[in-house]
């Protein structure tokens, strides 16, 4: 197995990178130098969340994106930070991103990977300082290089990710990613600029105790939802909703629980973006051992027919969401 010699706690997330590459022996580095330009543009917005309070950048931009959000001024700092490295960095072709409407053209024409990526997760927390993070979600492009980027080039399935991450930008800022071979947890550490291996071979309880669900909108949901929740409170689980879906998931990842974002009347697929947000968390939770279905079926297998659809999400400890399942598969 390529773990034969677990690097230890410690190791830099270049050296990691560099080590890891070495097992794969055709590959060509570009793969490698992508997650590098990631985890430059994390530092770069990791600086910018920790002092927006001191210089003009908290606060609304006085936009709206496509999804009819009021845009942050982080959003879209973010948003050009991250476009900017993966830009520069030269191995990805085109970009979707929550807050363009349209697929985004680096002018990298040679570059074989995608990048579908959400900028700044957890909006709605940025001026009260509690977490928020970036998702990210790598493709090797179908079509041939040489050319712009194409729709078919995004709207692949989740199971042909090359890559998945999320920066979580908490009490420490930290890496989280998968590149199909398990999941590993880089910590990091400002004064020195570097990300270190803290969480190796990250693996996700069986079960958990923890449920995490916007209980305020119960009157909008399914019978099958409300039987669940009743479920865990029957169970004394306990309710941990941050409102910022990657300190959420993060916390369940570690710790072990679900986190459910389900269809309500008014949000006929939910809210949560398939693209994004839900094909990068499914793909590290499954590397991690755990499960994500849309209540139905598993979300790596759906079909994306446009760039920003949503799904309903069910993600965490893979008996919970088989549990949830069992309850959604009643009310049919
Ligand atoms: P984003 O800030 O990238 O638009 O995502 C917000 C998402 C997710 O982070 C969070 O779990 C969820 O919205 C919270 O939604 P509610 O406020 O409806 O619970
Ligand atoms: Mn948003
Ligand atoms: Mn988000
Ligand atoms: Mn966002």
């Amino acid at each position: 197995h390529h773990d034969k010699l677990a690097l230890p706690v410690g190791t830099t997330l270049d050296r990691f990178i560099m080590r890891k590459q070495e097992d794969f022996p055709y590959a060509t580095g570009e793969l490698s130098q992508l997650l590098r330009d990631i985890a430059l543009a994390a530092k770069i917005v990791n600086r910018e969340i920790n002092r927006s309070g001191l210089i003009d950048i908290a606060g609304a931009y006085g936009n709206r994106n496509v999804q009819g959000e009021d845009q942050q001024k982080l959003d879209v700092i973010a948003n050009i930070r991250f476009i900017r490295a993966l830009r520069n960095g030269g191995e990805v072709c085109t970009i979707v991103s929550e807050e363009d409407e349209e697929m985004i053209q680096t002018g990298n024409v040679q570059g074989k990977y995608v990048v579908a990526i959400d900028p700044l997760d957890g909006s709605s927390n940025i001026d009260v300082n509690v977490s928020i993070g970036t998702i990210f979600s790598v493709y090797r492009r179908v079509s041939p290089t040489g050319g712009e980027g194409t729709e078919q080039d995004c709207l692949q399935t989740g199971t042909h990710q090359v890559a998945a991450g999320y920066v979580i930008y908490g009490s420490s800022t930290m890496l989280v990613y998968t590149t199909g071979n398990g999941v590993n947890g880089f910590t990091y550490e400002p004064s020195l600029g570097e990300f270190f291996l803290s969480h190796p071979h990250i693996t996700s309880p069986k079960t958990g105790s923890i449920y995490s669900i916007n209980e305020g909108l119960s009157n909008d949901f399914t019978e099958g939802v409300r039987e669940f929740v009743a479920y865990c409170k029957q169970q004394n689980y306990s309710a941990r909703y941050i409102g910022s879906l990657v300190a959420d998931f993060h916390r369940n990842l570690l710790k072990g629980g679900i986190y459910m974002y389900p269809a309500t009347l008014k949000a006929k697929k939910g809210k949560l973006r398939l693209m994004y947000e839900c094909n990068a968390l499914s793909f590290i939770v499954e590397q991690a051992g755990g499960k994500a279905s849309d209540g139905q079926q598993r979300i790596m297998e759906l079909q994306p027919q446009s760039l920003h659809e949503r799904c309903p999400f069910f993600i965490g400890s893979t008996e919970l969401v088989e549990k949830a399942e069992e309850f959604m598969a009643r009310e049919f």
